[in-house]
């Protein structure tokens, strides 16, 4: 009996106790943790003193490598082997902020800093690097395209042909004010003459262009070519010397025009817009075969610029604008057959984000960006991807828009009655098509006239 008593004692204490025990603990944290954290703010917080600039210790110098600090800081081992990686780290690294330092430090060091890696072009024209050869285990087994690819990777200075300085200074009509708003630069090629003929008279048309819906835009159009690839026959660049005072809009440089030398073509254009359209708000990068609404597109870039202006407040809201229809995480093609092969030896990795080059539109303010960091950025076979390499580095996302059918529509889709009023750009049509579409579009029957674009279609 009594033990019984005991027991149920015992209970009654051991139910009592229990939770006072770990209040108390709790408490005595508690306190422990408040008085830590007094005693800490009471006392001088030091940070380190950071100066101006970091200096990384015991870095070293080695040959052609930019310094890297001896401590393990990041990767100082180059990790890719494929000729495009190597080299581009080699820039990368000399390029690095952290690293600039050593610019102001040592002055005999400050040549490793301009070396474009690789041969420099020479002034008096570029020649042929033959070391490639050797430089690339499979180079000979590698289709010829991408072999004179290599060995005129380091060139990019051609001179202009044929120029077009004015068309963005030209005043097409009385009461245009101010410089144009969209410029159209078409990749195009000589013989492809069809092709610029529907342009100028469809999509293409320059001069004040109005929207659906918004005011419209001031509009101007070049077409961007190489030379033919039988380029010694002088007839050639004669006729096109002829179209172009007839219309007033190629561009040639003296490169040949070929599928890998197409990142010739943005970079060089680059140079020319810097120079010739410095105030043009937008550009439009295409190819002669794509179908573009272009009342459509200035009613959206005008929303666009209001919608970002009145967000921030600042004029410089459109420097970062690039939109198109974006890949990400695309893997470079190993099968030779396919028109944008790339080979292991040449680039290992993915693709940065970018645009499908059919047609992509980014805001003039970009393009001296882009002119500047493409001096850091090896040339690429694909132009597309190396726009995405040049914004990597600029630290801009390029936009995605379901408007923008790079890949023409998905199944059946373009045969629906409204379907290309729901798009802003289209790859690939003919130019018979072409002239179609823009008499559909142009002006829209009462059904496709309340049609969506297809970021709204997708929305709802
Ligand atoms: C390196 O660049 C600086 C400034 O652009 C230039 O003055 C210098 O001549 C260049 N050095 C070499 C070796 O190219
Ligand atoms: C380009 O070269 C091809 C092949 O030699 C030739 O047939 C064509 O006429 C040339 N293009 C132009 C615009 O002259
Ligand atoms: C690009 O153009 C240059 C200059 O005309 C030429 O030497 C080179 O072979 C071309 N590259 C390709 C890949 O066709
Ligand atoms: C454009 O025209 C203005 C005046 O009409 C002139 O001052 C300017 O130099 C021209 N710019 C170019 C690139 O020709």
């Amino acid at each position: 009996m009594a033990s019984c008593l005991w027991q149920y004692r015992l209970r009654i204490l051991l139910c009592v106790c229990t939770p006072c025990l770990l209040l108390a603990c709790l408490f005595i944290y508690v306190a422990l943790a408040v008085c830590l954290s007094m005693t800490l703010s009471i006392s001088p917080v030091r940070h380190p003193v950071l100066s101006t600039f970091f200096k990384a210790s015991g870095t070293t110098n080695v040959g052609t490598m930019a310094p890297y600090p001896i401590k393990p800081f990041w990767k100082h081992k180059l990790d890719k082997e494929a000729h495009w990686n190597l080299i581009q780290q080699i820039l990368d690294r000399q390029h690095n902020p952290l690293l600039q330092q050593r610019r102001n430090d040592s002055q005999t060091g400050s040549d490793l800093y301009n070396t474009t890696s690789g041969s420099e072009q020479h002034r008096e024209g570029c020649f042929p690097n033959y070391e490639m050869i050797w430089t690339l285990s499979d180079f000979f087994s590698l289709p010829s395209q991408i072999q004179r690819f290599l060995i005129s990777m380091h060139c990019r200075e051609y001179p202009l042909l044929i120029d077009q300085p004015r068309v963005c200074n030209q005043t097409l009509e009385k009461s245009q004010d101010g410089p144009p708003m969209l410029l159209l630069a078409i990749k195009s090629q000589a013989m492809n003459f069809k092709n610029r003929q529907a342009i100028r008279q469809t999509w293409g048309r320059s001069g004040w262009v109005k929207g659906y819906s918004g005011k419209g835009g001031q509009v101007r159009r070049v077409f961007l070519l190489g030379k033919n690839h039988s380029g010694h026959d002088p007839v050639s660049v004669e006729n096109l010397r002829e179209e172009s005072n007839k219309f007033g809009d190629l561009i040639m440089w003296d490169f040949l025009d070929t599928f890998y030398n197409l990142t010739l073509k943005d970079i060089l254009f680059w140079g020319w817009f810097s120079k010739n359209c410095p105030d043009t708000r937008f550009v439009l990068k295409g190819d002669d075969d794509v179908f573009v609404r272009t009342p459509a597109l200035l009613d959206y870039l005008n929303d666009e610029e209001e919608v970002r202006s009145k967000k921030s407040g600042n004029g410089k809201v459109m420097e970062d604008f690039v939109v198109g229809d974006v890949i990400i995480s695309a893997l470079p093609p190993r099968l030779e057959t396919n028109k944008y092969f790339i080979p292991e030896s040449f680039y290992e990795g993915m693709y940065p984000s970018y645009a499908g080059g059919g047609g992509v539109v980014y805001s003039g303010a970009l393009v001296p960006r882009l002119l500047e960091v493409s001096k850091r950025v090896h040339l690429f076979p694909i132009d597309d991807v190396y726009l995405g390499m040049c914004l990597e580095r600029l630290g801009v996302v390029p936009i995605h828009h379901p408007a923008f059918l790079t890949f023409d529509f998905p199944e059946d889709e373009s045969k629906e009655p409204c379907a290309h009023h729901t798009i802003l750009l289209v790859h690939k049509r003919s130019p018979k098509e072409m002239r179609k579409l823009w008499a559909k579009t142009i002006v829209p029957s009462r059904k496709c006239k309340k049609v969506l674009l297809r970021d709204k279609l997708f929305e709802s």
